[in-house]
C-alpha cells in the first residue's frame, strides 16, 4: 500500500498533517525524528513531510536528521521548521527573522507544481521566529510574503519542497490544495486508503490471524470498542466472545441499548455482567473524587478479568486501541513520549496467544467511517465521550442507586431535547450532574426541599480547554421545565457558565 511518512519534529499540528493526508486517500503515518534512515528506507514511502516544530535549528538540542534523507529519491515537503531544516541540511541560510511573522499573512505564489490550482495571491498560516534568508544551491524560491523572502522552495531535481506557512491548518485558504499537489503531481499517489478497502483487507488479516481459534473482547460501549467488536464479528463470528461489564452507572437504557445491538446485529457471543450492587457497596461512604475513581477503577478490573478467567479460553485478546494511542511523540524528551494508556494490562494469570488491535493505524474519526460502514448504530459510532467511572463523577458525594436513577432520568430529558433541537453533534459534550445539594421549592401550595440538577455542555476541539456553550435560552427554559416536571424529587436547574481552565469538563 502506498504510504506518506509525516516524520515528527515536535511541532503541534503532526497528528493533523497525518489526518490531512488521509483525507486525500492515501495511508500516512507518524514517526519521530529519531527513526533510524535504515528503517524509513525499509518502509518504502511514497513521500515524506517534515513538520514544524517548537525550536530553531541553531539549538543544537533541538531536533534535526541526517541529510542523507535528501538523497533517498523519495519527495520531500517540508513544514515550517521542516522547511528550515531542509535549508540547514542542504546549505542555505537560515536566520533569526527580523520580522516574525504570526497568523494570517498574504502570500504570493509562483508557478510550480506544489500550487497547482492556487492563485498567486492567497491567505496562510504563519507561526515562525527563524526565516530562510537564503536557499541551499539548487533551490529556487517559490512563494514570498511582505516580511518572507523565502516562504516556498523547491528543488525539482530531487522532488524537495518545503513551505513557512502551515498548509495543514483551514486558516491556510488553499493548505488543503497543497498538500493535494504533493501527494498527486509529486509523489504520484494513486489515493488508495480507503475505509472500504480498509474493512475488507482487515476482516481477511484477523481471519488469517485467528484461524480456528477463539477471541475475546472487553466491549465499553465506546465508540472504539464498538467498533473493533462489529470489525471482529465480521471475521470470525462466533468465535469472538465480547465482555460487556455494566457497573450500573451508565446512562439511562444505555446498557440495555448496547446489549440489543450486538446480540440482534451481529454475531457473536455476548456476556453481560451486571453489578451495580457490587459497585454500590464498595462505594458505600466514599465521597473523596479521587477514591471513588480508584475504586471504579479496581473494581472493574476485577469484576472484567474474573470473567475472563471464567472462560478460561486460551485464545487471543483483542482491544480497541486507535493510533492516537500509539503514536510516539516526536518532541525528543523520553518524559513526554505518550503512554499507551489506552491499553489494558492483562493480570500475569491470564495468558493469550496474542493481543490483536483492529484499529491501531486508524484516526478516532476513520474509527467513525468504519462504524457506519460496519452498521453500527449512530447512537453508538457518535457517542459523546463518556468517562469510564461512568456517572460515578457526576455525583458528587456518596453515590446511590437513588441518586443513580435521579441523574439517569434528568440526564435523559437533557440528551432528548438537545437531539430535538439539533444540538447533538454541534457541541462537543453535554450531561447533568447531581451536586448532592437540596434547595427549598413551592410546587402547588407545598413548599419542597429537594434536588438541584446542573447542566453542563461544552464546546471544545480537544478537551484540553473548552468552553460552556451557549445554548439558547428557550431551550435551556425547555430543558428545565422539563425536568422539573417529569423527574420526581427535583426542583431547581442550574446551568454551568465555567470554561476549561479554570473548570473541566466534569465536576469530580
Ligand atoms: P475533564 O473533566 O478532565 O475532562 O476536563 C476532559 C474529557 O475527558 C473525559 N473524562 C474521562 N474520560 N476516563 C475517560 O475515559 C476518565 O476517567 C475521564 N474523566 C474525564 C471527560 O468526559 C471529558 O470529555
Amino acid at each position: 500500500m502506498e504510504k506518506i511518512l509525516v516524520l515528527d519534529f515536535g511541532g503541534q499540528y503532526n497528528q493533523l498533517i497525518a489526518r490531512r493526508v488521509r483525507d486525500h486517500r492515501v495511508y500516512a503515518e507518524i514517526l519521530p525524528y529519531t527513526a533510524p534512515l535504515e528503517e524509513i528506507k525499509k518502509r518504502g514511502y511514497r513521500g515524506i513531510i517534515f513538520t514544524g516544530g517548537p525550536n530553531s535549528v541553531f539549538d543544537m538540542s533541538s531536533p534535526h536528521y541526517t541529510a542523507d534523507i535528501l538523497s533517498l529519491g523519495i519527495p520531500i515537503l517540508g513544514i515550517c521548521y521542516g522547511c528550515q531544516l531542509i535549508s540547514y541540511m542542504a546549505g542555505g541560510e537560515v536566520k533569526t527573522a527580523p520580522v516574525s511573522e504570526y497568523g494570517k499573512i498574504e502570500f504570493t505564489a509562483k508557478e510550480s507544481k506544489l500550487f497547482k490550482n492556487v492563485p498567486e495571491k492567497s491567505v496562510v498560516w504563519m507561526s515562525h521566529t527563524d526565516y530562510i534568508a537564503t536557499p541551499p544551491e539548487g533551490y529556487d524560491i517559490i512563494g514570498t510574503t511582505f516580511d518572507c523572502p523565502v516562504a516556498a522552495m523547491e528543488n525539482t531535481k530531487k522532488d524537495i519542497y518545503a513551505v513557512q506557512f502551515h498548509p495543514e491548518v483551514t486558516h491556510s485558504e488553499y493548505g488543503d490544495r497543497v498538500l493535494y499537489n504533493f501527494l498527486y503531481e509529486i509523489c504520484h499517489c494513486k489515493g488508495e486508503w480507503v475505509m472500504d478497502s480498509f474493512i475488507d483487507d482487515t476482516v481477511e488479516k484477523l481471519k488469517a490471524q485467528i484461524g480456528d481459534k477463539n477471541v475475546i473482547l472487553g466491549l465499553s460501549g465506546g465508540v472504539d470498542s464498538s467498533v473493533a467488536a462489529g470489525l471482529l464479528s465480521r471475521a470470525v463470528g462466533k468465535q469472538l466472545t465480547c465482555v460487556f461489564v455494566d457497573q450500573g452507572l451508565m446512562r439511562k437504557d444505555e446498557g440495555d441499548f448496547v446489549e440489543k445491538t450486538f446480540t440482534t446485529l451481529f454475531d457473536m457471543n455476548f456476556i453481560r455482567v451486571n453489578c451495580q450492587e457490587q459497585f454500590l457497596k464498595a462505594l458505600k461512604g466514599v465521597t473523596d473524587p479521587e477514591e471513588k475513581r480508584r475504586i471504579i477503577g479496581t473494581e472493574f478490573f476485577n469484576v472484567f478479568w474474573d470473567e475472563i478467567r471464567k472462560q478460561n479460553d486460551k485464545g487471543y485478546f483483542a482491544q480497541g486501541t486507535i493510533y492516537p494511542d500509539c503514536i510516539e511523540s516526536g518532541k525528543g524528551d523520553a518524559d513526554v513520549i505518550k503512554t499507551h494508556h489506552n491499553r489494558v494490562k492483562t493480570p500475569e494469570d491470564v495468558e493469550f496467544l496474542g493481543i490483536i488491535e483492529p484499529l491501531a493505524d486508524l484516526f478516532k474519526d476513520e474509527v467513525r467511517r468504519v462504524g457506519e460502514r460496519l452498521g453500527i448504530p449512530r447512537e453508538l459510532v457518535w457517542r459523546q465521550p463518556f468517562p469510564g467511572p461512568g456517572l460515578g463523577v457526576r455525583i458528587i458525594g456518596e453515590i446511590t442507586a437513588e441518586k443513580v436513577k435521579l441523574l439517569q432520568e434528568a440526564d435523559a430529558v437533557l440528551r432528548d431535547e438537545m437531539a430535538k433541537n439539533g444540538y447533538e453533534r454541534e457541541l462537543a459534550q453535554f450531561f447533568c450532574v447531581l451536586p448532592g445539594v437540596n434547595t427549598v421549592g413551592v410546587m402547588g401550595d407545598h413548599r419542597t426541599y429537594e434536588n438541584l440538577v446542573a447542566i453542563r455542555a461544552v464546546t471544545t476541539d480537544d478537551f484540553m480547554t473548552a468552553d460552556w456553550a451557549r445554548i439558547p435560552y428557550d431551550i435551556l427554559a425547555k430543558v428545565s421545565n422539563r425536568i422539573t416536571n417529569e423527574v420526581k424529587n427535583i426542583n431547581r436547574v442550574v446551568y454551568d457558565i465555567t470554561s476549561k481552565p479554570p473548570g473541566t469538563v466534569e465536576w469530580e
